[in-house]
């Protein structure tokens, strides 16, 4: 109602101003206007809050590395869906600049097609992930959050990574470092490659000899995690130093 009074008093301004007196003009005038006000008014009761681009700095407990990518490396290339090679939907979401490329909408979770895939459409063609279990409720919240504070990449001003050599422990180095990267895909014996979600299979996967040329991205062994991710040097070598210790279940 207030914008359509503020409508009808500029479009009367307007009118006297240019001395219009043809009726058809003034009518036509003040049509538009209450259409125009109208289509404001629609837009401001259903579009969602938008962050101005200036605001956009991001969450400061995020950091994209950390807390984001491994999200999108373990849950979204289950299958090989969304790696460089097999694209699907034109999505690849191996690195920051793919990622924000389609589907995020920096500020606006509500416009961001990735975020409606993972949190909002619950079945059918474009629920995902499409064949792994859906994100977790922290990963959701981590999600929205970086989207609504424009979906930074907050590169080396963040590498805080929190990542110590010599803690090589099952349960206080490995099992995490799994959970995170690899789990999406090795959730369980029935998947591809093996499940990675539980002590004895990891501890398996690990003395066999094929996990550390894996991780290292040695040639003639198959990449992991397969989305072309490779593992930061600390991590690795948590592993390698776990490896060499045995494997224990410490
Ligand atoms: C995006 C999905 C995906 C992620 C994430 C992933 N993997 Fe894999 N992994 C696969 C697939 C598919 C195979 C089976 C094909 C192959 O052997 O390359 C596999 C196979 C493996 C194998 C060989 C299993 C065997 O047959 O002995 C190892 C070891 C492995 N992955 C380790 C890892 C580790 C460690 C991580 C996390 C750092 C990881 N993977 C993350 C998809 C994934």
């Amino acid at each position: 109602m207030l914008l359509q009074a503020v409508a009808l008093t500029l479009c009367h301004t307007f009118v006297k101003a240019f001395n219009l007196k043809i009726s058809s003009r003034i009518l036509s005038v003040v049509l538009l206007s209450v259409l125009g006000a109208g289509f404001l008014l629609n837009s401001c009761t259903h579009s969602p809050y938008v962050l101005p681009q200036n605001l956009r700095t991001g969450d400061p407990t995020i950091c994209f590395e950390r807390d984001v990518l491994p999200i999108f490396i373990s849950k979204c290339g289950n299958s090989n869906c969304h790696d460089a090679s097999a694209h699907r939907g034109g999505y690849t979401l191996d690195n920051y600049a793919n990622i924000v490329s389609k589907g995020i909408v920096p500020g606006n979770v509500a416009a961001s097609k990735i975020w409606e895939t993972v949190a909002i459409i619950k079945t059918g063609e474009e629920a995902m992930p499409k064949d792994g279990a859906p994100l977790s409720a922290s990963e959701l919240d981590i999600l929205r959050r970086w989207i609504e504070t424009g979906a930074v990449d907050s590169g080396s001003a963040c590498s805080n990574n929190p990542c110590d050599s010599n803690n090589f422990t099952y349960s206080g180095a490995i099992a995490p470092l799994m959970q995170k990267y690899c789990t999406g895909c090795h959730s369980s014996a029935s998947a591809q490659g093996g499940s990675l979600s539980d002590y004895a299979s990891v501890k398996n996967e690990a003395v066999s000899g094929s996990m550390i040329p894996r991780i290292s991205h040695q040639s003639g062994y198959n990449a992991m995690p397969s989305t072309g991710f490779k593992l930061s040097d600390c991590q690795i070598a948590q592993v390698k130093k776990w490896v060499a210790a045995g494997a224990p279940n410490n």
